[in-house]
């Protein structure tokens, strides 16, 4: 365990990048294994999930190789050629790995076994065992679905139509994935839509992909199998889940005035800057442009006094990692910030919903958990008391638990106290530095 105390700073100053985009570096790394010939990414998330995905796609076959700071490239091994791994794949922390190679390997002839650490082996993995068992695929999990967990993929494997029950990215990338070797066409309908960087990156690499979108917003995703991906140069853009701590930080930490570089907008990841706007946050796009088939934009962000509000649960797909964060930001807003629609924050890393209650109340905060969101009253940009010196924050492996509960500790009297920082690693390794630039 590495506790670290997070004392009051501020204000925040200065201009920062914060690094590539997790979702679609773990992208980037599984198709540039399975097209033809070297894919080039910079700006490469070098975060121990990602890390995982490429010692896995090592592990069955391609070559992926760090060649400078955030520059990789990745010779994959062709479309259904993925070979057989000599060991357990082990994950770590990291579900997206997890159920994106499910995925991959459920149409290929080989058998692999998954392994994680504690809190991963909690996640229900179920929701793409279904599929991909209609897909032919066989499954020896955990009690209750989960890992450790072998999978025998099937060869040929069956084109599905499946309708997604509960709006993930990663069951839709699942299928998706298991599709490009599947002979014919796999489909997938998301009633509500969720981030659609497998779609982009897919149609990228020269999948034959469509998407059509129905009168009342259903998305049906079709993929043609087998395919032949296309080796690509990919540009990765900054995530803007990481981006988030330090929206929040500037926004909640008075006389601060922050740029953020180079933060991917993806309209289904870029949920929490709109609620944050419609709280008072002064949030401005600077020198918008695209990277890498994704809009992007330099944030100006200044310290604004945030009011509660409402929370349209419509919208919580598309900042679906962030809502520890709107948790410190509500905290300290004025008013009371009503959440709900949000069951899948208790099967992330954490049961994000309790964890953060848990921990924000520590911290001196008015929190109320309901069994679908959080009802928290603010401070009115008052800092919060802060943890007693005999208690820690239990951040339970969860990285953005351990984010979130460093920025409450920027606005607090006494400081924040949390138990483990090392999960931070996982998605944002320096976060600490960063966060250490802005306080001067
Ligand atoms: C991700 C999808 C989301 C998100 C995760 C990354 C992805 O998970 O929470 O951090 O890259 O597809 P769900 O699909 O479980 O919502």
């Amino acid at each position: 365990m590495r506790p670290r105390r997070f004392l009051p700073a501020g204000p925040l100053k200065g201009k920062i990048r914060v690094p590539g985009d997790k979702s679609i570096s773990h992208r980037s790394i599984m198709l540039g294994a399975l097209a033809v010939g070297e894919t080039r990414v910079t700006g490469l998330l070098e975060g121990e999930d990602v890390l995982a995905t490429a010692a896995a796609m090592r592990a069955m076959g391609a070559t992926v190789e760090r060649v400078g700071d955030g520059e990789w490239r990745v010779s994959g091994v062709g479309v259904g050629a993925l070979l057989q791994p000599e060991g357990p794949l082990d994950m770590g922390n990291s579900g997206t790995s997890t159920r994106l190679l499910m995925g991959l390997v459920a149409s290929h002839p080989i058998t692999v076994s998954f392994t994680g650490d504690g809190s991963l082996s909690k996640r229900p993995m179920g929701r793409v065992i279904d599929p991909l068992s209609e897909m032919g695929a066989s499954f020896e999990a955990s009690e209750g679905g989960r890992l450790p967990l072998i999978v025998r993929g099937a060869s040929p494997a069956v084109p599905i139509t499946y309708r997604l029950p509960v709006a993930s990215a990663q069951v839709k990338s699942a299928i998706l994935l298991a599709g490009l070797n599947t002979p014919g066409t796999t489909t997938v309908i998301e009633p509500v839509p969720t981030r659609d960087h497998s779609e982009r990156m897919l149609k990228g690499f020269g999948a034959d992909l469509e998407v059509t979108v129905e009168a009342d917003g259903t998305r049906v995703i079709t993929i043609k199998g087998e395919a032949e991906l296309k080796p690509q140069v990919i540009d990765v853009p900054g995530d803007p889940s990481s981006a988030a701590f330090f929206i929040v930080a500037a926004l909640v930490t008075p006389g601060s005035e922050v740029v953020i570089e180079n933060v991917g907008l993806n309209p289904t990841r870029a949920g929490l800057v709109e609620v944050l706007r419609q709280m008072g946050g002064q949030i401005e796009f600077l020198n918008e442009r695209e990277v890498g088939g994704e809009p992007v934009a330099d944030l100006l962000v200044r310290h604004s006094q945030l009011k509660g509000i409402e929370v349209d649960p419509a919208i919580a797909p598309a900042m679906i990692d962030e809502f520890p964060v709107l948790f410190v930001a509500a905290s300290l807003a004025e008013g009371v910030t009503v959440t709900s629609g949000l069951d899948e924050l208790r099967v992330k890393e954490s049961d994000r919903l309790t964890a953060m209650a848990v921990a924000l109340t520590l911290a001196g905060a008015r929190i109320e958990e309901r069994e679908d969101g959080l009802v928290i009253t603010g401070t009115g940009g008052k800092p919060l008391p802060g943890t007693a010196s005999d208690a820690q924050v239990v951040t339970h492996l969860d990285h953005r638990i351990a984010m979130s509960m460093a920025i409450a500790g920027l606005v607090s009297s006494g400081g924040v106290e949390v138990d483990d920082t090392r999960p931070i690693a996982t998605s944002f390794p320096n976060f600490e530095d960063l966060l250490a630039t802005l306080a001067g």
